[in-house]
């Protein structure tokens, strides 16, 4: 009887929660005005008023009967599953299915014309040959507004460029090396390092803080593809006769493990910086696929399951994963199985790369959370606040992702601020401290705040500016417009080789290791599918990330206040992008290329791709 009786009213109470989005009067702008439950608003739980709250807790318990943890979809940690789970899936894949077909439509028309243009390219017999891949009109609208990053077709043997896109187009594979921490990995002659550095060693370099150093050696034990990739290391160094920050050496990890540098044959050495690319990429990609999605994915679904959906902290969640569980049963249906576009174009095969994504997750390297914070993980790889050593006279990425990050965390901060009005309310939200504990249980989360530390507002801030930097900065600068604007762009960065990896040096046509033309343009068009150009411009892009008429309005005044400033901020920095120019040097942000991946205007808000 009492348990009918409850039923009755959960359902009641259930219709008067639903969204009113058009009609409902603006919430409250006072801090600590409690919005009435029913009345559309979003609140804190109050446990205080009991019937409520258990109402309240009642449709969580309703949620999480249908809201379920299935198995990783193409691996990985957890994809939703159960009745809601699956309407969860099913509405994020409509909406990535949607923006792909968008896609679709604009690269099928490229590849045509790139088609037709076979004849044009002189069988591709010179590396300069494939930047004709490229011209004038090819590609134009699968990769507007942009193109391929200016510079990267003209300038690409200046090993400026190669070491400088450790710093943009791939940010998250480099580290410097910490003496009494680290040891020398790859073997080098000094009298080489002498010659190259302008007198010093290796073990000066390391001394002082001058060494840096990016690790792709774990892919030698991947399953290789009929294409061929070399698994390379490398040290990078500022240089310190003038500050740059250049290659110093290139090891392939397969056959011979062949150690290259600048004071190789020019051949050798640019055959050695495409190998490597080629690792950089197939790591960007499938880092991304951890850090980004798999981590804010688990971090959705503990949520979904714990927070009421009239929770102000699950309405933000909801609006950065726009689209999101719609990716992976993507990814599962046309990346990853044999004869995908994986197998197809790199060194790893769809099943490696699955596994790859799935050990950079559970090993922590990717899935931390705390640990990968924007800053701290710069921080714990020595790219900025380093102990030892000079600062980076130039990076890109942090440069262009700390104006979004800061605009993030100035809009979550006045957001948190406007519904919990005191450090105390924080451990005091019984639904927030389940999430903790949800995300950090079941739903297999690392590195996840857990009640025992999340204690303070600015604790919940940085969370929530994580989730929007994970979202957006961090996502778009590998993937999204960049797969073919960037880290993907031929001759410099394939995805993978054509030939066997040289086992003696002396190579000789390096152009004969580049795909041949038909596969480079297939292979531009897969790439051109993750491009999203038709949402320059319009209400999807980064600007717009918290601008939800539906959502502001069950909000407080502050964060619709908030959500003004931080689109002016967004605006103001797209300017900033758009303006960029090369100097009198030939130089942007101190790189050979001008790089422009994060224009708020141009990326989407969220990680639907
Ligand atoms: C890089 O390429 C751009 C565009 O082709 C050119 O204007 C610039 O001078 C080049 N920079 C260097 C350092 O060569
Ligand atoms: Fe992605």
């Amino acid at each position: 009887m009492w348990q009918f009786a409850y039923l009755t009213f959960v359902i009641a109470a259930s219709v008067a929660a639903a969204p009113l989005a058009s009609s409902v009067p603006l919430a409250p702008s006072r801090p600590g005005a409690k919005p009435e439950p029913g009345d559309g608003y979003y609140s804190l739980p109050d446990p205080s008023s009991v019937i409520l709250y258990s109402v309240r807790q009642g449709l969580v318990a309703v949620k999480r009967i249908s809201f379920l943890y299935g198995e990783g979809i193409g691996g990985g940690p957890s994809s939703p599953s159960g009745a809601l789970g699956q309407a969860y899936i099913a509405a994020d894949s409509a909406i990535c299915e949607t923006e792909l077909a968008v896609q679709v439509t604009i690269d099928s028309s490229d590849a045509l014309v790139a088609m037709a243009s076979l004849p044009k390219y002189n069988d591709l017999k010179t590396l300069d040959d494939y930047t004709k891949l490229y011209d004038g009109d090819l590609w134009k609208a699968s990769s507007a507004p942009t193109g391929p990053a200016p510079g990267l077709l003209t300038n690409y043997t200046q090993d400026l460029l190669f070491s400088m896109e450790r710093l943009s187009i791939n940010p998250y594979a480099v580290r410097r090396l910490m003496l009494g921490r680290d040891s020398l990995p790859i073997p080098i002659d000094d009298a080489v390092v002498a010659k190259l550095t302008g007198g010093s060693t290796l073990a000066d370099l390391l001394q002082r803080g001058l060494l840096f150093y990016a690790d792709h050696s774990s892919q030698a034990k991947l399953a290789p593809t009929q294409n061929f990739a070399a698994a390379c290391d490398a040290y990078f160094y500022i240089s310190p006769a003038n500050g740059q920050f250049l290659p110093l050496a290139i090891r392939s990890n397969v056959g011979n493990k062949l150690v290259y540098t600048p004071a190789d044959s020019s051949e050798d050495w640019l055959l050695a910086k495409l190998m490597f690319n080629c690792d950089d990429f197939f790591m960007s990609q499938f880092y991304h696929l951890a850090s980004t999605h798999f981590v804010t994915e688990v971090a959705y679904q503990a949520a979904i399951r714990t927070l009421s959906d009239d929770h102000p902290v699950l309405a933000i969640l909801q609006r950065l994963m726009y689209g999101a569980f719609g990716i992976r049963p993507l990814a599962a249906a046309i990346l990853l199985p044999p004869g995908g576009s994986i197998g197809k174009y790199f060194g790893w095969t769809g099943e490696s790369a699955a596994k790859f994504s799935g050990e950079q997750y559970s090993n922590g390297f990717a899935g931390a959370v705390q640990g990968n914070y924007f800053l701290t993980n710069l921080r714990n790889r020595g790219l900025i606040d380093s102990p030892v050593g000079p600062a980076l006279q130039n990076f890109p990425f942090h440069e262009d992702a700390l104006v979004i990050h800061n605009a993030i965390r100035e809009f979550m901060t006045t957001f948190v601020n406007s519904y919990y009005t005191s450090d105390s309310t924080v451990p005091s939200d019984p639904e927030l401290q389940a999430w903790l504990v949800e995300a950090n249980g079941p739903a297999g989360a690392i590195d996840f705040p857990t009640p025992a530390t999340m204690k303070t507002r600015k604790q919940l801030i940085e969370l929530l500016t994580h989730m929007g930097h994970l979202v957006s900065s961090s996502h778009h600068t590998v993937n999204t417009n960049q797969v073919m604007t960037g880290g993907g762009v031929l001759p410099f960065n394939p995805s993978s080789l054509y030939r066997p990896i040289p086992t003696e040096k002396g190579a000789k046509d390096i152009a004969s290791f580049l795909p041949p033309p038909r596969k480079s343009v297939e292979m531009i068009q897969s790439q051109a599918n993750f491009a999203r150009p038709a949402i320059a411009g319009t209400s999807r892009t980064l600007v717009h990330m918290f601008d939800d008429a539906g959502m502001l309005a069950r909000m407080t005044g502050e964060t619709r206040a908030a959500n003004e400033r931080f689109k002016a901020a967004m605006e103001a920095q797209s300017k900033v992008i758009k303006a960029r120019k090369f100097n009198s040097e030939g130089l942007s942000q101190g790189m050979p290329i001008l790089w422009q991946a994060l224009d708020p205007d141009v990326v989407p808000w969220s990680l639907s791709i």
